[in-house]
């Protein structure tokens, strides 16, 4: 089954024709760049980018696959969550290929791309992926942290998800404290590698809570007041000017140190709090499913402390599944397409185009 699938639910342009579960193009054009500067997304803007962009990426995906469009068999589309008036950008360019082919159309969660996205293989069909449900999907973006008990394809339940910001997110913003730019996530990891993780105890936000909740604000606030105070930027509050000075003071030696121990203190308090969650998720909520499988998804799930304190905490007793490709963590429609594969199996088919709609805060547990 070819399928060609699109993404635009964020800051990445991205289209993939994918056959089956196998990745066959998977091009993105990532819009970073233009937000870089407002230090986020900014959603007018971002609609924009995806109207310029979408024919030529999709011109790009079909070449690099080299399937032609009327060989497609189904066509697949994120219908959310996402900003809405992306999301809109490539539900409309979908509907017009739908209706001109008079091919079937797969409506996508985007959280579902982020579970399938540990799922998919390359053109080869590769790699042999080993799994038997129910499984324990943890969704770490910019967007979500979540976790989700998968019981078979398209059955899925959230068990434990963050009540404010995402793990990606909190990354981005203690980050930008820093002055590490747009998105921080990365930055700050590699910075962190060179600091003393234990320099600084940082709260874990609901740590003795009993349930498979986390919460990043806390953590945030308390990165925030210990930036402050050590790298003495204000008495007067925070801003971002500040953290520009504070930059500047980072080419002294001792200033440089600060900003790495305060980036792997966090680092250490953040992802602490994903591993005692899932503790306690697979101890005390899933404990008489008789999980086999974690599969970690989102574009913190790159992040290499977090891979070894998973490997440490649960690789024995778990077979734990990563994105096979760098492209497949963050945003991309390869992991949408792969997605579509196993609805299309069920007939999972959009019954009216017309009705597709984008829904910014759809939630993996209301797929129906
Ligand atoms: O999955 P994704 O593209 O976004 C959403 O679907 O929302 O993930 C982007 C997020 C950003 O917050 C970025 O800072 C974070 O993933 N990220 C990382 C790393 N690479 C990406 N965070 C920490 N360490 C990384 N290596
Ligand atoms: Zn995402």
């Amino acid at each position: 089954m070819k399928i060609l699938a699109i993404d635009t639910s964020c800051d990445e342009t991205s289209v993939a024709v994918v056959e089956n579960d196998c990745v066959l193009s998977n091009v993105l054009s990532s819009q970073i760049q233009s937000h870089k500067e407002w230090g986020g997304v900014v959603p007018s803007l971002a609609r924009r980018k995806h109207e310029e962009l979408i024919d030529l990426v999709i011109e790009f995906a079909l070449k690099r696959s080299k399937i032609n469009l009327e060989d497609v068999d189904v066509f697949a589309v994120t219908r959310g969550p996402g900003l809405a008036i992306a999301l809109e950008v490539g539900i409309k360019k979908i509907k017009e290929f739908a209706k001109k082919f008079n091919k079937p159309v797969v409506a996508v969660n985007h959280m579902e791309g982020h579970v399938y996205s540990t799922l998919a293989k390359n053109a080869k069909g590769n790699p042999k992926i080993d799994y038997q449900f129910p499984l324990l999907a943890v969704l770490v973006s910019g967007g979500h942290s979540e976790f989700v008990l998968m019981r078979d394809h398209g059955n899925y339940e959230i068990i434990g998800e963050t009540l404010d910001d995402s793990l990606g997110e909190a990354y981005d913003k203690v980050g930008r404290m820093l002055d590490m730019g747009y998105p921080a996530g990365p930055v700050l990891e590699r910075i962190a590698e060179s600091g003393d993780e234990n320099k600084y105890e940082l709260p874990i936000p609901m740590r003795y809570s009993k349930d498979a909740n986390m919460s990043y604000s806390g953590l945030k606030t308390a990165a925030m007041k210990l930036i402050n105070d050590e790298l003495k930027i204000s008495d007067s509050g925070l801003r971002i000017a500040d953290y520009k000075k504070a930059t500047e003071k980072v080419s002294s030696k001792d200033a440089k140190q600060i900003v790495s121990d305060i980036s792997a203190s966090f680092q250490k308090a953040a992802v602490t709090q994903v591993l005692l969650k899932t503790k306690y998720a697979l101890e005390n909520i899933l404990n008489e499913y008789g999980i086999k499988d974690i599969l970690i998804g989102g574009g913190v799930a790159q992040n290499k402390y977090l891979r070894k304190e998973f490997r440490k905490a649960f690789g024995k007793q778990y077979r734990i599944h990563y994105p096979n490709s760098k492209r497949l963590y963050t945003d991309n429609a390869g992991m949408i397409g792969v997605a579509a594969y196993y609805n299309a199996l069920r007939k999972n088919f959009v019954k009216d185009l017309d009705s597709i709609d984008r829904d910014p805060v759809w939630r993996i547990d209301q797929i129906s």
